[in-house]
Protein backbone atom coordinates (compact mmCIF):
# COMPACT_ATOMS: atom_id res chain seq x y z
CA UNK A 1 0.00 0.00 0.00
CA UNK A 2 1.20 3.35 -0.53
CA UNK A 3 0.25 6.46 1.33
CA UNK A 4 0.08 9.72 -0.53
CA UNK A 5 3.48 10.93 -1.56
CA UNK A 6 4.18 7.45 -2.49
CA UNK A 7 5.78 6.57 0.72
CA UNK A 8 4.88 3.61 2.52
CA UNK A 9 4.17 4.08 6.21
CA UNK A 10 3.41 7.25 6.23
CA UNK A 11 0.41 8.82 8.21
CA UNK A 12 -2.79 6.67 6.91
CA UNK A 13 -1.04 4.30 5.93
CA UNK A 14 -0.94 0.24 7.51
CA UNK A 15 2.18 -0.31 6.38
CA UNK A 16 4.61 1.62 8.49
CA UNK A 17 7.41 -1.59 9.62
CA UNK A 18 6.70 -3.41 5.99
CA UNK A 19 10.17 -2.78 4.80
CA UNK A 20 14.42 -3.14 5.49
CA UNK A 21 15.43 -4.13 8.63
CA UNK A 22 12.24 -4.69 10.18
CA UNK A 23 10.95 -7.45 7.99
CA UNK A 24 13.59 -9.79 8.19
CA UNK A 25 15.92 -8.46 5.27
CA UNK A 26 19.22 -9.07 6.19
CA UNK A 27 20.86 -6.21 8.87
CA UNK A 28 23.33 -4.18 7.21
CA UNK A 29 26.65 -3.52 9.28
CA UNK A 30 28.10 -0.27 7.54
CA UNK A 31 31.91 1.02 7.71
CA UNK A 32 31.26 2.59 11.03
CA UNK A 33 29.70 -0.52 12.84
CA UNK A 34 25.88 -0.05 12.53
CA UNK A 35 23.32 -1.99 12.14
CA UNK A 36 19.69 -2.92 13.07
CA UNK A 37 20.89 -3.85 17.13
CA UNK A 38 23.49 -0.65 17.43
CA UNK A 39 22.16 2.50 19.87
CA UNK A 40 24.17 5.54 20.48
CA UNK A 41 20.98 7.60 21.19
CA UNK A 42 22.52 10.03 23.61
CA UNK A 43 25.37 11.00 21.89
CA UNK A 44 22.87 12.44 18.85
CA UNK A 45 20.80 13.74 21.30
CA UNK A 46 23.64 15.82 22.55
CA UNK A 47 24.97 16.64 18.92
CA UNK A 48 21.80 18.21 18.05
CA UNK A 49 21.07 20.13 21.42
CA UNK A 50 24.69 21.16 20.47
CA UNK A 51 24.54 22.44 17.24
CA UNK A 52 20.65 23.36 16.71
CA UNK A 53 21.43 27.06 15.21
CA UNK A 54 23.46 26.28 12.93
CA UNK A 55 21.85 23.27 12.06
CA UNK A 56 18.75 25.47 11.75
CA UNK A 57 20.50 27.60 9.59
CA UNK A 58 21.69 24.71 6.67
CA UNK A 59 17.68 23.70 6.49
CA UNK A 60 16.54 27.32 6.23
CA UNK A 61 18.25 26.80 2.78
CA UNK A 62 16.86 23.77 1.36
CA UNK A 63 13.61 25.71 0.24
CA UNK A 64 11.19 23.72 1.72
CA UNK A 65 7.60 25.19 1.54
CA UNK A 66 3.78 23.74 2.47
CA UNK A 67 2.69 20.82 1.17
CA UNK A 68 6.22 19.29 0.73
CA UNK A 69 7.39 15.27 0.75
CA UNK A 70 10.27 15.07 2.43
CA UNK A 71 12.85 12.27 3.90
CA UNK A 72 14.75 12.34 6.68
CA UNK A 73 17.61 9.58 5.72
CA UNK A 74 19.31 8.04 8.87
CA UNK A 75 17.06 10.27 11.14
CA UNK A 76 18.47 9.06 14.51
CA UNK A 77 16.62 10.38 17.20
CA UNK A 78 14.81 12.33 14.92
CA UNK A 79 15.40 15.86 16.37
CA UNK A 80 15.20 16.95 13.13
CA UNK A 81 12.11 15.77 12.06
CA UNK A 82 10.24 18.67 14.31
CA UNK A 83 11.79 21.61 11.46
CA UNK A 84 11.11 19.94 8.88
CA UNK A 85 7.24 19.02 9.52
CA UNK A 86 7.24 22.67 10.54
CA UNK A 87 8.42 23.71 7.27
CA UNK A 88 6.22 21.36 5.29
CA UNK A 89 2.80 22.59 7.31
CA UNK A 90 -0.10 22.42 6.36
CA UNK A 91 -0.24 19.52 3.72
CA UNK A 92 3.42 18.38 3.90
CA UNK A 93 4.41 14.61 4.75
CA UNK A 94 7.66 13.71 6.83
CA UNK A 95 9.15 10.73 6.69
CA UNK A 96 12.38 9.08 8.76
CA UNK A 97 14.44 5.92 8.23
CA UNK A 98 16.97 4.59 10.30
CA UNK A 99 18.50 1.01 10.30
CA UNK A 100 19.22 1.09 14.19
CA UNK A 101 16.06 -0.44 15.87
CA UNK A 102 16.96 1.97 19.47
CA UNK A 103 17.42 4.80 16.90
CA UNK A 104 13.84 4.67 15.11
CA UNK A 105 12.01 4.15 18.38
CA UNK A 106 13.47 6.93 20.04
CA UNK A 107 12.66 9.05 17.32
CA UNK A 108 8.74 7.62 16.74
CA UNK A 109 8.41 8.86 20.17
CA UNK A 110 9.59 12.08 19.76
CA UNK A 111 8.62 12.83 16.59
CA UNK A 112 5.76 15.19 16.22
CA UNK A 113 2.01 14.46 15.24
CA UNK A 114 1.83 13.48 11.73
CA UNK A 115 5.76 12.54 10.82
CA UNK A 116 6.54 8.71 10.03
CA UNK A 117 9.49 7.00 11.60
CA UNK A 118 10.28 3.42 9.79
CA UNK A 119 13.42 0.96 10.62
CA UNK A 120 14.91 0.22 7.43
CA UNK A 121 17.90 0.37 5.51
CA UNK A 122 17.96 3.61 3.46
CA UNK A 123 18.97 1.61 0.50
CA UNK A 124 16.05 -0.39 0.44
CA UNK A 125 13.77 2.39 1.34
CA UNK A 126 10.03 1.26 0.62
CA UNK A 127 9.27 4.63 -1.33
CA UNK A 128 8.19 4.48 -4.74
CA UNK A 129 10.96 6.79 -7.23
CA UNK A 130 10.18 9.90 -8.37
CA UNK A 131 7.85 10.94 -5.55
CA UNK A 132 10.00 12.96 -3.14
CA UNK A 133 10.74 16.70 -2.95
CA UNK A 134 13.28 16.93 -0.65
CA UNK A 135 15.73 14.43 1.09
CA UNK A 136 17.58 15.69 4.00
CA UNK A 137 20.49 13.55 5.31
CA UNK A 138 22.72 14.86 7.96
CA UNK A 139 26.08 12.73 9.39
CA UNK A 140 25.14 9.55 7.59
CA UNK A 141 26.08 8.49 4.04
CA UNK A 142 29.62 8.28 5.36
CA UNK A 143 28.05 5.14 7.39
CA UNK A 144 27.66 3.26 4.27
CA UNK A 145 30.40 1.43 2.61
CA UNK A 146 29.50 2.49 -1.18
CA UNK A 147 28.26 6.37 -0.56
CA UNK A 148 27.74 7.04 -4.05
CA UNK A 149 25.50 3.90 -4.37
CA UNK A 150 23.45 5.17 -1.61
CA UNK A 151 23.62 8.74 -3.13
CA UNK A 152 21.84 7.02 -6.49
CA UNK A 153 19.33 5.31 -4.95
CA UNK A 154 18.58 8.25 -2.66
CA UNK A 155 18.46 10.12 -5.64
CA UNK A 156 15.69 7.70 -7.77
CA UNK A 157 13.51 8.47 -4.85
CA UNK A 158 13.12 12.11 -5.71
CA UNK A 159 10.69 14.00 -8.15
CA UNK A 160 12.40 15.90 -11.17
CA UNK A 161 13.62 18.49 -9.77
CA UNK A 162 13.62 17.90 -6.10
CA UNK A 163 16.66 18.29 -3.79
CA UNK A 164 18.87 16.00 -1.84
CA UNK A 165 20.46 17.87 0.40
CA UNK A 166 23.76 16.35 2.37
CA UNK A 167 25.49 17.64 5.73
CA UNK A 168 28.57 16.74 7.04
CA UNK A 169 30.18 17.97 10.16
CA UNK A 170 33.75 18.24 10.58
CA UNK A 171 35.85 17.98 6.89
CA UNK A 172 38.17 20.20 8.80
CA UNK A 173 39.64 19.27 11.94
CA UNK A 174 38.13 20.70 14.80
CA UNK A 175 39.76 22.84 17.03
CA UNK A 176 39.59 21.77 21.06
CA UNK A 177 42.86 22.60 22.82
CA UNK A 178 43.82 26.59 21.18
CA UNK A 179 46.58 27.01 23.55
CA UNK A 180 48.01 23.53 23.16
CA UNK A 181 48.65 22.80 19.53
CA UNK A 182 50.82 19.68 20.26
CA UNK A 183 47.91 17.83 22.69
CA UNK A 184 45.10 18.69 20.03
CA UNK A 185 47.09 16.74 17.08
CA UNK A 186 48.27 14.02 19.07
CA UNK A 187 45.23 13.49 20.17
CA UNK A 188 43.54 13.64 16.78
CA UNK A 189 46.04 10.68 15.48
CA UNK A 190 45.02 8.31 18.41
CA UNK A 191 41.12 8.90 17.77
CA UNK A 192 42.05 8.16 14.28
CA UNK A 193 44.20 4.67 15.04
CA UNK A 194 41.33 4.15 17.43
CA UNK A 195 38.84 4.09 14.77
CA UNK A 196 41.30 2.18 12.02
CA UNK A 197 41.77 -0.59 14.59
CA UNK A 198 38.10 -0.95 15.93
CA UNK A 199 36.63 -1.11 12.67
CA UNK A 200 39.72 -2.44 10.48
CA UNK A 201 39.63 0.93 8.65
CA UNK A 202 42.45 3.09 6.87
CA UNK A 203 42.92 6.59 6.74
CA UNK A 204 41.35 6.63 3.31
CA UNK A 205 37.96 5.30 4.35
CA UNK A 206 37.68 7.67 7.44
CA UNK A 207 38.30 10.81 5.80
CA UNK A 208 36.34 9.63 3.13
CA UNK A 209 33.77 12.21 3.54
CA UNK A 210 35.81 15.30 2.54
CA UNK A 211 34.94 14.48 -0.99
CA UNK A 212 31.06 14.15 -0.45
CA UNK A 213 31.01 16.85 -3.23
CA UNK A 214 32.30 14.02 -5.41
CA UNK A 215 30.07 11.96 -4.14
CA UNK A 216 27.35 13.86 -4.66
CA UNK A 217 28.57 14.35 -8.28
CA UNK A 218 28.89 10.80 -8.65
CA UNK A 219 25.46 10.17 -8.12
CA UNK A 220 24.41 12.37 -11.03
CA UNK A 221 23.36 14.87 -9.14
CA UNK A 222 22.76 18.38 -10.68
CA UNK A 223 23.41 21.82 -9.67
CA UNK A 224 25.78 20.65 -7.18
CA UNK A 225 26.29 23.75 -4.69
CA UNK A 226 28.35 23.47 -1.43
CA UNK A 227 28.74 25.84 1.79
CA UNK A 228 30.25 25.29 4.73
CA UNK A 229 29.27 26.86 7.75
CA UNK A 230 31.40 27.38 11.07
CA UNK A 231 30.47 25.79 14.72
CA UNK A 232 32.07 28.50 17.10
CA UNK A 233 31.67 28.27 20.75
CA UNK A 234 34.18 30.37 23.51
CA UNK A 235 33.78 30.07 27.39
CA UNK A 236 31.14 30.34 29.10
CA UNK A 237 29.52 27.43 27.69
CA UNK A 238 26.03 27.22 27.60
CA UNK A 239 24.77 23.89 28.86
CA UNK A 240 24.13 22.45 25.95
CA UNK A 241 27.59 22.92 24.86
CA UNK A 242 29.28 21.79 27.52
CA UNK A 243 26.82 18.88 27.78
CA UNK A 244 28.28 17.68 23.83
CA UNK A 245 32.19 17.98 24.73
CA UNK A 246 31.94 16.63 28.28
CA UNK A 247 29.87 13.50 27.35
CA UNK A 248 29.78 12.92 23.75
CA UNK A 249 33.86 14.41 23.51
CA UNK A 250 35.87 14.38 26.30
CA UNK A 251 33.99 10.88 27.53
CA UNK A 252 32.72 9.40 24.50
CA UNK A 253 35.23 9.93 21.90
CA UNK A 254 38.54 10.82 23.53
CA UNK A 255 38.30 8.84 27.40
CA UNK A 256 39.80 6.03 28.39
CA UNK A 257 39.76 4.02 24.78
CA UNK A 258 42.61 6.32 23.99
CA UNK A 259 45.05 5.39 26.59
CA UNK A 260 46.90 2.38 24.44
CA UNK A 261 47.17 5.18 21.61
CA UNK A 262 49.04 8.16 23.56
CA UNK A 263 52.48 8.10 25.10
CA UNK A 264 51.80 7.70 29.10
CA UNK A 265 52.33 11.77 29.68
CA UNK A 266 50.16 12.71 26.86
CA UNK A 267 47.66 10.41 28.13
CA UNK A 268 47.62 12.25 31.40
CA UNK A 269 47.34 15.66 30.04
CA UNK A 270 44.75 15.16 28.53
CA UNK A 271 42.74 12.99 30.87
CA UNK A 272 43.68 16.61 33.18
CA UNK A 273 41.95 18.84 30.71
CA UNK A 274 38.73 16.25 30.41
CA UNK A 275 38.42 16.02 33.74
CA UNK A 276 35.62 18.15 35.60
CA UNK A 277 37.09 17.93 38.73
CA UNK A 278 40.56 19.08 37.79
CA UNK A 279 41.57 22.53 38.34
CA UNK A 280 42.73 22.75 34.08
CA UNK A 281 39.37 21.40 33.27
CA UNK A 282 39.44 22.73 29.72
CA UNK A 283 35.90 23.70 29.48
CA UNK A 284 36.67 25.80 32.67
CA UNK A 285 39.25 27.84 31.18
CA UNK A 286 38.93 31.52 30.30
CA UNK A 287 40.36 30.56 26.60
CA UNK A 288 38.47 27.67 25.93
CA UNK A 289 37.35 27.90 22.28
CA UNK A 290 35.67 25.57 19.99
CA UNK A 291 35.80 25.62 16.39
CA UNK A 292 33.93 22.77 13.90
CA UNK A 293 32.78 22.63 10.24
CA UNK A 294 29.33 21.82 9.17
CA UNK A 295 29.06 21.19 5.27
CA UNK A 296 26.08 21.41 3.38
CA UNK A 297 25.67 19.99 0.07
CA UNK A 298 22.53 20.35 -2.31
CA UNK A 299 21.84 18.64 -5.49
CA UNK A 300 18.97 18.35 -7.64
CA UNK A 301 17.21 15.04 -9.63
CA UNK A 302 17.69 15.36 -13.60
CA UNK A 303 14.38 16.43 -15.09
C1 LIG B 1 26.03 9.69 12.95
S1 LIG B 1 24.40 9.16 12.97
C2 LIG B 1 23.51 10.61 12.43
C3 LIG B 1 22.07 10.56 12.83
C4 LIG B 1 21.30 11.86 12.59
N1 LIG B 1 21.27 12.22 11.19
C5 LIG B 1 21.93 12.96 13.40
O1 LIG B 1 22.74 13.72 12.87
O2 LIG B 1 21.65 13.03 14.61
C6 LIG B 1 24.22 8.07 11.60
C7 LIG B 1 22.84 7.45 11.55
O3 LIG B 1 22.69 6.74 10.33
C8 LIG B 1 22.05 5.52 10.61
N2 LIG B 1 22.40 4.61 9.53
C9 LIG B 1 23.61 4.10 9.24
N3 LIG B 1 23.54 3.33 8.15
C10 LIG B 1 22.24 3.38 7.72
C11 LIG B 1 21.53 2.78 6.65
N4 LIG B 1 22.13 1.97 5.77
N5 LIG B 1 20.22 3.05 6.52
C12 LIG B 1 19.58 3.87 7.40
N6 LIG B 1 20.20 4.45 8.45
C13 LIG B 1 21.52 4.21 8.60
C14 LIG B 1 22.58 5.11 11.97
O4 LIG B 1 21.74 4.16 12.61
C15 LIG B 1 22.61 6.45 12.67
O5 LIG B 1 21.40 6.75 13.32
Amino acid sequence: MQARGGIEGSPGSQSLRSCGAATGAPAACGLLGDSAARDYSRKLRLFNDFAAPELGLAMAGLGLAPGMTVLEAGCGTGEILHGLHEAVAPGGTVVGIDLSAAHARAARAAAPAGAAVVQADLLRACIAPRTLDRIWSLNTVNHLRDPVAGLTALAQLLRPGGRLALAQSALLPEMYFAWDSRLERLTRGAVRRYYQARYGLDERDLRGARNILGWMRGACLRNVSVRTLVIERVSPLGRADEAYLLEAIFRGTFGERLRPFLPARDYAALARLCDPQHPAFALARADFHFLQTLTLVTGEAPS
